[in-house]
Protein backbone atom coordinates (compact mmCIF):
# COMPACT_ATOMS: atom_id res chain seq x y z
CA UNK A 1 0.00 0.00 0.00
CA UNK A 2 1.22 3.28 -1.42
CA UNK A 3 2.03 5.91 1.98
CA UNK A 4 -0.47 8.31 2.50
CA UNK A 5 1.09 11.92 2.43
CA UNK A 6 -0.70 14.73 3.99
CA UNK A 7 0.15 18.43 3.83
CA UNK A 8 0.25 21.04 6.00
CA UNK A 9 -1.42 19.39 8.41
CA UNK A 10 -1.70 20.66 12.22
CA UNK A 11 0.43 17.84 15.19
CA UNK A 12 -1.26 19.64 18.27
CA UNK A 13 -2.40 16.33 18.76
CA UNK A 14 0.81 14.56 17.70
CA UNK A 15 2.79 15.96 20.44
CA UNK A 16 2.02 15.62 24.26
CA UNK A 17 2.91 19.52 24.70
CA UNK A 18 -0.01 20.09 23.00
CA UNK A 19 1.48 22.50 20.85
CA UNK A 20 -0.29 23.78 17.74
CA UNK A 21 2.29 23.90 15.32
CA UNK A 22 1.80 22.55 11.25
CA UNK A 23 3.70 20.68 9.75
CA UNK A 24 4.42 20.82 5.57
CA UNK A 25 3.89 16.88 5.14
CA UNK A 26 2.70 13.84 7.13
CA UNK A 27 2.92 10.39 6.23
CA UNK A 28 2.18 7.77 8.49
CA UNK A 29 3.37 4.70 8.04
CA UNK A 30 1.95 0.96 8.62
CA UNK A 31 4.17 -1.41 7.27
CA UNK A 32 7.86 -1.69 6.81
CA UNK A 33 7.51 -2.13 2.68
CA UNK A 34 6.28 1.89 3.03
CA UNK A 35 9.63 3.34 4.03
CA UNK A 36 10.95 1.01 0.91
CA UNK A 37 8.40 3.04 -1.56
CA UNK A 38 9.17 6.04 0.15
CA UNK A 39 12.56 5.85 -0.69
CA UNK A 40 12.65 5.12 -4.11
CA UNK A 41 10.83 8.56 -4.39
CA UNK A 42 13.78 10.19 -2.48
CA UNK A 43 11.67 11.54 0.03
CA UNK A 44 14.79 11.32 2.58
CA UNK A 45 17.15 13.44 0.40
CA UNK A 46 14.54 16.42 1.83
CA UNK A 47 14.42 16.73 5.28
CA UNK A 48 12.80 15.02 7.35
CA UNK A 49 11.92 13.97 11.56
CA UNK A 50 10.62 10.80 12.46
CA UNK A 51 7.73 10.99 15.21
CA UNK A 52 6.33 8.33 17.28
CA UNK A 53 4.20 9.36 20.33
CA UNK A 54 5.30 12.80 20.29
CA UNK A 55 5.56 12.28 23.80
CA UNK A 56 9.75 13.83 24.29
CA UNK A 57 9.49 16.70 21.32
CA UNK A 58 8.94 20.36 21.43
CA UNK A 59 7.91 22.09 18.80
CA UNK A 60 8.89 25.81 18.67
CA UNK A 61 7.30 26.74 15.07
CA UNK A 62 6.01 25.33 12.08
CA UNK A 63 7.77 22.06 10.54
CA UNK A 64 9.15 22.87 7.24
CA UNK A 65 10.32 19.06 7.27
CA UNK A 66 8.58 15.45 5.85
CA UNK A 67 7.02 13.92 9.69
CA UNK A 68 7.53 10.53 9.32
CA UNK A 69 5.16 8.96 11.55
CA UNK A 70 5.58 5.35 13.02
CA UNK A 71 2.54 3.57 13.18
CA UNK A 72 3.92 -0.22 12.54
CA UNK A 73 1.87 -2.57 15.22
CA UNK A 74 2.17 -5.82 16.44
CA UNK A 75 3.15 -8.10 19.47
CA UNK A 76 3.76 -10.84 20.51
CA UNK A 77 6.32 -13.08 22.19
CA UNK A 78 8.07 -16.36 22.06
CA UNK A 79 10.08 -18.38 25.17
CA UNK A 80 13.30 -20.23 24.61
CA UNK A 81 14.39 -22.43 27.58
CA UNK A 82 14.26 -19.55 30.67
CA UNK A 83 14.32 -16.74 27.95
CA UNK A 84 11.18 -15.07 26.62
CA UNK A 85 11.61 -12.95 23.67
CA UNK A 86 9.53 -10.22 22.60
CA UNK A 87 8.56 -8.58 19.81
CA UNK A 88 7.02 -5.79 18.73
CA UNK A 89 6.00 -2.94 16.27
CA UNK A 90 8.12 0.48 16.23
CA UNK A 91 4.43 1.82 16.40
CA UNK A 92 3.28 -0.02 19.52
CA UNK A 93 2.23 1.94 22.23
CA UNK A 94 4.81 1.09 25.00
CA UNK A 95 2.61 1.04 27.97
CA UNK A 96 0.59 -1.58 25.73
CA UNK A 97 3.53 -3.36 25.20
CA UNK A 98 4.32 -3.71 29.10
CA UNK A 99 0.97 -4.77 30.45
CA UNK A 100 0.83 -7.09 27.53
CA UNK A 101 3.88 -8.59 28.99
CA UNK A 102 2.62 -8.05 33.18
CA UNK A 103 -0.50 -9.96 31.50
CA UNK A 104 1.38 -12.88 30.27
CA UNK A 105 3.43 -13.36 33.17
CA UNK A 106 6.66 -12.40 31.51
CA UNK A 107 8.84 -10.19 34.36
CA UNK A 108 11.01 -7.40 33.22
CA UNK A 109 9.58 -4.56 31.97
CA UNK A 110 6.92 -3.75 34.77
CA UNK A 111 8.96 -1.12 36.33
CA UNK A 112 8.60 0.99 33.16
CA UNK A 113 4.83 1.24 33.23
CA UNK A 114 3.17 4.26 32.28
CA UNK A 115 5.95 5.67 30.25
CA UNK A 116 4.22 7.46 27.74
CA UNK A 117 5.80 7.12 23.65
CA UNK A 118 6.08 4.37 21.11
CA UNK A 119 8.30 1.54 21.32
CA UNK A 120 10.63 2.43 18.45
CA UNK A 121 11.50 5.33 20.50
CA UNK A 122 12.41 3.06 23.58
CA UNK A 123 16.02 2.61 22.63
CA UNK A 124 16.52 6.18 21.14
CA UNK A 125 17.13 7.74 24.82
CA UNK A 126 17.39 4.22 26.56
CA UNK A 127 13.74 4.92 28.15
CA UNK A 128 14.53 4.61 31.90
CA UNK A 129 12.39 4.36 35.47
CA UNK A 130 12.09 3.01 38.68
CA UNK A 131 15.27 1.26 38.90
CA UNK A 132 15.17 -0.44 34.91
CA UNK A 133 16.71 0.74 31.87
CA UNK A 134 15.82 -0.41 28.48
CA UNK A 135 19.47 -1.20 27.58
CA UNK A 136 18.76 -4.26 30.98
CA UNK A 137 15.86 -5.45 28.63
CA UNK A 138 16.96 -4.71 25.07
CA UNK A 139 17.81 -7.52 22.76
CA UNK A 140 17.61 -5.98 19.09
CA UNK A 141 15.84 -3.76 16.99
CA UNK A 142 15.11 -3.82 13.56
CA UNK A 143 15.63 0.11 11.61
CA UNK A 144 15.72 0.83 8.27
CA UNK A 145 18.59 2.83 6.79
CA UNK A 146 17.22 6.33 5.45
CA UNK A 147 20.92 6.56 3.40
CA UNK A 148 21.19 3.14 1.82
CA UNK A 149 17.41 2.21 1.70
CA UNK A 150 18.24 -0.78 3.54
CA UNK A 151 16.89 -3.20 7.09
CA UNK A 152 19.93 -3.13 9.34
CA UNK A 153 19.38 -4.76 12.69
CA UNK A 154 21.05 -3.79 15.49
CA UNK A 155 22.49 -6.01 18.96
CA UNK A 156 22.92 -4.48 21.93
CA UNK A 157 26.74 -3.48 21.92
CA UNK A 158 25.58 -1.36 18.10
CA UNK A 159 23.67 0.40 20.40
CA UNK A 160 26.12 2.12 22.51
CA UNK A 161 23.65 2.87 25.61
CA UNK A 162 23.60 4.80 28.67
CA UNK A 163 22.31 7.05 30.43
CA UNK A 164 19.72 8.87 28.24
CA UNK A 165 21.39 8.39 25.44
CA UNK A 166 22.39 5.88 22.52
CA UNK A 167 23.87 5.53 19.44
CA UNK A 168 20.76 6.55 17.37
CA UNK A 169 21.33 10.06 19.00
CA UNK A 170 24.66 10.53 18.34
CA UNK A 171 26.30 9.12 15.35
CA UNK A 172 23.24 7.38 13.74
CA UNK A 173 20.96 10.89 14.77
CA UNK A 174 18.42 11.34 11.54
CA UNK A 175 19.61 8.43 10.13
CA UNK A 176 18.02 5.24 10.87
CA UNK A 177 14.18 4.49 11.52
CA UNK A 178 13.24 1.95 14.24
CA UNK A 179 10.88 -0.26 12.91
CA UNK A 180 10.61 -3.56 15.62
CA UNK A 181 12.73 -3.60 18.44
CA UNK A 182 12.75 -7.31 20.06
CA UNK A 183 13.51 -7.31 24.17
CA UNK A 184 15.16 -10.39 25.91
CA UNK A 185 13.40 -11.26 29.46
CA UNK A 186 13.52 -13.55 31.48
CA UNK A 187 11.21 -16.25 34.08
CA UNK A 188 14.11 -15.88 36.24
CA UNK A 189 14.25 -11.89 36.99
CA UNK A 190 13.47 -11.63 39.88
CA UNK A 191 11.38 -8.11 41.37
CA UNK A 192 13.03 -5.35 41.73
CA UNK A 193 12.05 -2.30 44.26
CA UNK A 194 15.33 -1.11 45.11
CA UNK A 195 13.83 2.46 44.38
CA UNK A 196 12.92 3.86 47.51
CA UNK A 197 9.23 5.11 46.65
CA UNK A 198 8.87 1.77 45.31
CA UNK A 199 9.25 0.26 48.56
CA UNK A 200 7.43 2.42 50.43
CA UNK A 201 3.93 2.31 48.72
CA UNK A 202 4.21 -1.13 48.48
CA UNK A 203 4.44 -1.15 52.66
CA UNK A 204 1.35 1.41 52.55
CA UNK A 205 -0.54 -1.00 50.56
CA UNK A 206 1.12 -4.07 52.84
CA UNK A 207 2.04 -6.25 50.04
CA UNK A 208 5.32 -7.88 51.67
CA UNK A 209 5.62 -10.34 48.60
CA UNK A 210 5.40 -8.14 45.05
CA UNK A 211 4.45 -9.60 41.89
CA UNK A 212 5.16 -8.16 38.36
CA UNK A 213 1.57 -7.07 38.46
CA UNK A 214 1.98 -5.02 41.83
CA UNK A 215 5.30 -3.85 40.75
CA UNK A 216 3.73 -2.41 37.33
CA UNK A 217 0.57 -1.08 39.60
CA UNK A 218 2.28 0.65 42.07
CA UNK A 219 5.14 2.53 39.72
CA UNK A 220 2.14 3.82 37.86
CA UNK A 221 0.48 5.08 41.22
CA UNK A 222 3.93 6.72 41.83
CA UNK A 223 4.03 8.44 38.62
CA UNK A 224 0.38 9.66 38.53
CA UNK A 225 1.19 11.51 42.06
CA UNK A 226 4.10 12.91 41.00
CA UNK A 227 3.96 13.74 36.61
CA UNK A 228 1.15 15.60 35.09
CA UNK A 229 -0.63 13.62 32.76
CA UNK A 230 -0.45 14.99 29.30
CA UNK A 231 -3.80 14.39 28.05
CA UNK A 232 -5.21 17.58 30.45
CA UNK A 233 -2.14 19.06 31.14
CA UNK A 234 0.67 19.39 28.63
CA UNK A 235 4.25 18.31 29.26
CA UNK A 236 7.07 15.71 27.82
CA UNK A 237 8.08 14.63 31.31
CA UNK A 238 11.91 15.39 32.65
CA UNK A 239 12.59 18.64 30.42
CA UNK A 240 15.96 18.55 31.18
CA UNK A 241 18.42 15.38 31.87
CA UNK A 242 20.25 14.98 35.58
CA UNK A 243 23.50 16.38 35.18
CA UNK A 244 26.48 13.80 35.97
CA UNK A 245 29.53 16.09 37.04
CA UNK A 246 33.29 15.06 38.39
CA UNK A 247 34.30 14.40 41.34
CA UNK A 248 36.15 17.74 41.78
CA UNK A 249 32.70 19.87 40.81
CA UNK A 250 30.98 17.78 42.94
CA UNK A 251 33.03 18.38 46.54
CA UNK A 252 33.46 21.91 45.88
CA UNK A 253 29.36 22.17 45.17
CA UNK A 254 28.41 19.80 47.87
CA UNK A 255 30.60 21.78 50.36
CA UNK A 256 28.76 25.10 49.68
CA UNK A 257 25.36 23.66 49.19
CA UNK A 258 25.20 20.94 51.59
CA UNK A 259 21.34 20.41 50.84
CA UNK A 260 22.65 19.19 47.10
CA UNK A 261 20.34 15.79 46.33
CA UNK A 262 22.92 13.43 44.69
CA UNK A 263 23.83 9.83 43.45
CA UNK A 264 26.98 8.61 43.05
CA UNK A 265 26.86 6.50 39.73
CA UNK A 266 30.46 5.02 39.00
CA UNK A 267 33.89 5.70 40.19
CA UNK A 268 34.42 9.30 40.97
CA UNK A 269 31.22 10.53 39.12
CA UNK A 270 27.87 11.89 40.91
CA UNK A 271 24.38 12.21 39.26
CA UNK A 272 22.62 15.51 40.55
CA UNK A 273 18.83 15.19 41.04
CA UNK A 274 18.42 18.60 38.10
CA UNK A 275 14.83 18.40 39.59
CA UNK A 276 16.34 19.82 43.13
CA UNK A 277 18.22 22.15 41.47
CA UNK A 278 15.83 23.96 39.86
CA UNK A 279 13.54 24.12 42.97
CA UNK A 280 16.18 25.65 44.64
CA UNK A 281 16.20 28.56 42.50
CA UNK A 282 12.39 29.13 43.24
CA UNK A 283 11.07 27.92 39.47
CA UNK A 284 8.42 25.00 41.18
CA UNK A 285 4.79 25.72 40.13
CA UNK A 286 5.83 29.00 38.58
CA UNK A 287 4.53 30.06 35.39
CA UNK A 288 5.62 32.98 33.52
CA UNK A 289 3.06 33.63 30.57
CA UNK A 290 1.29 30.75 29.21
CA UNK A 291 4.51 28.29 30.37
CA UNK A 292 5.02 27.12 33.81
CA UNK A 293 7.22 24.68 35.71
CA UNK A 294 4.94 21.60 37.32
CA UNK A 295 4.30 22.07 41.06
CA UNK A 296 4.87 18.49 42.21
CA UNK A 297 8.21 18.14 40.12
CA UNK A 298 10.39 20.92 38.92
CA UNK A 299 12.09 18.99 36.10
CA UNK A 300 8.52 18.80 34.24
CA UNK A 301 8.03 21.46 31.96
CA UNK A 302 4.29 22.62 31.27
CA UNK A 303 2.04 24.18 28.77
CA UNK A 304 0.09 26.00 31.84
CA UNK A 305 -2.55 27.75 29.02
CA UNK A 306 -2.10 27.71 25.66
CA UNK A 307 1.37 27.99 25.17
CA UNK A 308 3.38 28.33 22.14
CA UNK A 309 6.55 25.73 22.06
CA UNK A 310 8.49 29.26 21.76
CA UNK A 311 6.81 30.21 25.58
CA UNK A 312 7.65 27.09 26.33
CA UNK A 313 11.80 27.03 25.00
CA UNK A 314 12.00 30.61 26.51
CA UNK A 315 11.43 29.30 30.00
CA UNK A 316 13.59 26.66 29.59
CA UNK A 317 16.33 29.32 28.80
CA UNK A 318 15.63 31.01 31.93
CA UNK A 319 15.87 28.33 34.18
CA UNK A 320 18.90 27.07 32.68
CA UNK A 321 20.92 30.74 33.18
CA UNK A 322 19.42 30.67 36.89
CA UNK A 323 21.29 27.53 37.65
CA UNK A 324 24.12 27.91 35.69
CA UNK A 325 24.33 31.24 37.81
CA UNK A 326 23.61 29.33 41.21
CA UNK A 327 25.37 26.63 40.63
CA UNK A 328 27.64 26.81 37.38
CA UNK A 329 25.86 23.48 36.34
CA UNK A 330 24.51 23.71 33.00
CA UNK A 331 21.35 21.43 32.05
CA UNK A 332 21.27 19.66 29.10
CA UNK A 333 17.53 19.01 27.37
CA UNK A 334 16.58 15.67 27.38
CA UNK A 335 13.57 16.92 25.29
CA UNK A 336 14.37 17.12 21.14
CA UNK A 337 13.35 20.72 20.22
CA UNK A 338 12.41 21.40 16.63
P1 LIG B 1 8.86 10.99 20.14
O1 LIG B 1 8.67 12.05 21.15
O2 LIG B 1 7.93 10.95 19.01
O3 LIG B 1 10.35 11.07 19.58
C1 LIG B 1 11.44 11.16 20.47
C2 LIG B 1 12.75 11.00 19.67
O4 LIG B 1 12.83 9.69 19.14
C3 LIG B 1 12.83 11.93 18.46
O5 LIG B 1 14.18 12.28 18.27
C4 LIG B 1 12.34 11.06 17.31
O6 LIG B 1 12.88 11.45 16.05
C5 LIG B 1 12.90 9.70 17.71
N1 LIG B 1 12.06 8.57 17.26
C6 LIG B 1 10.78 8.30 17.64
N2 LIG B 1 10.36 7.14 17.08
C7 LIG B 1 11.40 6.69 16.32
C8 LIG B 1 11.59 5.56 15.48
N3 LIG B 1 10.64 4.64 15.30
N4 LIG B 1 12.78 5.41 14.84
C9 LIG B 1 13.76 6.33 14.98
N5 LIG B 1 13.64 7.44 15.75
C10 LIG B 1 12.48 7.61 16.42
N6 LIG B 1 11.21 9.03 29.42
C11 LIG B 1 11.95 8.19 30.19
O7 LIG B 1 13.00 7.70 29.74
N7 LIG B 1 11.57 7.87 31.45
C12 LIG B 1 10.44 8.35 32.02
O8 LIG B 1 10.13 8.03 33.16
C13 LIG B 1 9.63 9.23 31.23
N8 LIG B 1 8.50 9.77 31.74
C14 LIG B 1 7.73 10.59 30.99
C15 LIG B 1 6.55 11.09 31.54
C16 LIG B 1 5.71 11.89 30.79
C17 LIG B 1 4.41 12.41 31.41
C18 LIG B 1 6.06 12.23 29.46
C19 LIG B 1 5.14 13.08 28.63
C20 LIG B 1 7.26 11.77 28.91
C21 LIG B 1 8.11 10.95 29.67
N9 LIG B 1 9.32 10.43 29.16
C22 LIG B 1 10.06 9.56 29.91
C23 LIG B 1 9.78 10.78 27.81
C24 LIG B 1 9.16 9.91 26.69
O9 LIG B 1 8.08 9.17 27.18
C25 LIG B 1 10.19 8.96 26.09
O10 LIG B 1 11.29 9.65 25.60
C26 LIG B 1 9.58 8.12 24.96
O11 LIG B 1 10.47 7.08 24.60
C27 LIG B 1 9.28 8.96 23.71
O12 LIG B 1 8.54 8.17 22.82
P2 LIG B 1 7.75 8.81 21.61
O13 LIG B 1 7.26 7.70 20.77
O14 LIG B 1 6.73 9.75 22.12
O15 LIG B 1 8.92 9.59 20.86
N1 LIG C 1 13.66 16.68 43.58
C1 LIG C 1 13.45 17.89 44.20
N2 LIG C 1 12.49 18.72 43.70
C2 LIG C 1 11.72 18.38 42.63
C3 LIG C 1 11.94 17.15 41.98
C4 LIG C 1 12.93 16.31 42.47
O1 LIG C 1 14.11 18.23 45.17
O2 LIG C 1 10.86 19.18 42.26
C5 LIG C 1 14.70 15.79 44.13
C6 LIG C 1 14.15 14.94 45.29
O3 LIG C 1 15.16 14.84 46.25
C7 LIG C 1 13.91 13.59 44.64
C8 LIG C 1 15.03 13.54 43.58
O4 LIG C 1 15.15 14.89 43.14
O5 LIG C 1 14.04 12.54 45.56
C9 LIG C 1 14.71 12.62 42.40
O6 LIG C 1 13.43 12.94 41.89
P1 LIG C 1 12.53 11.83 41.13
O7 LIG C 1 12.52 10.57 41.90
O8 LIG C 1 11.23 12.47 40.81
O9 LIG C 1 13.35 11.54 39.83
P2 LIG C 1 14.07 12.51 38.80
O10 LIG C 1 15.53 12.30 38.91
O11 LIG C 1 13.55 13.89 38.89
C10 LIG C 1 14.18 10.69 36.95
C11 LIG C 1 13.90 10.61 35.48
C12 LIG C 1 12.42 10.36 35.24
C13 LIG C 1 12.02 9.05 35.91
C14 LIG C 1 12.30 9.17 37.40
C15 LIG C 1 12.04 7.88 38.13
C16 LIG C 1 15.57 11.93 34.36
C17 LIG C 1 15.89 13.19 33.62
N3 LIG C 1 14.33 11.82 34.81
O12 LIG C 1 13.54 11.86 37.42
O13 LIG C 1 12.22 10.24 33.83
O14 LIG C 1 10.65 8.78 35.72
O15 LIG C 1 13.71 9.51 37.60
O16 LIG C 1 13.01 6.94 37.84
O17 LIG C 1 16.44 11.08 34.49
C18 LIG C 1 11.78 11.49 31.87
O18 LIG C 1 12.89 11.12 31.47
O19 LIG C 1 11.00 12.19 31.17
C19 LIG C 1 11.34 11.11 33.20
C20 LIG C 1 10.18 11.50 33.74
Amino acid sequence: MNPQVQKNISLAKYNTFGVDVRAKKFIKIEHESQLEELYTQNIFKEPFFVLGGGSNVLFTKDIDKTIIHIAIKGKEHQTENNSIYVHAGGGEVWNDLVWYCVDNGLPGMENLALIPGTVGASPIQNIGAYGTELMDIFYTCRAFDTQTGKFRTFKHEDCHFSYRDSIFKTKYKNRFIITSVSYKLSYQNSINTKYGKIKEELAHRKIEHPDIKDIAEVVSHIRVEKLPDPSTVGNAGSFFKNPIIEEDTFTELHTKFPGLVFFPIEKHKYKLAAGWLIESCGWKGKTVGAAGVWKNQALVLINANGASGADIFNLSEQISKDVYNKYGVLLEREVNIL
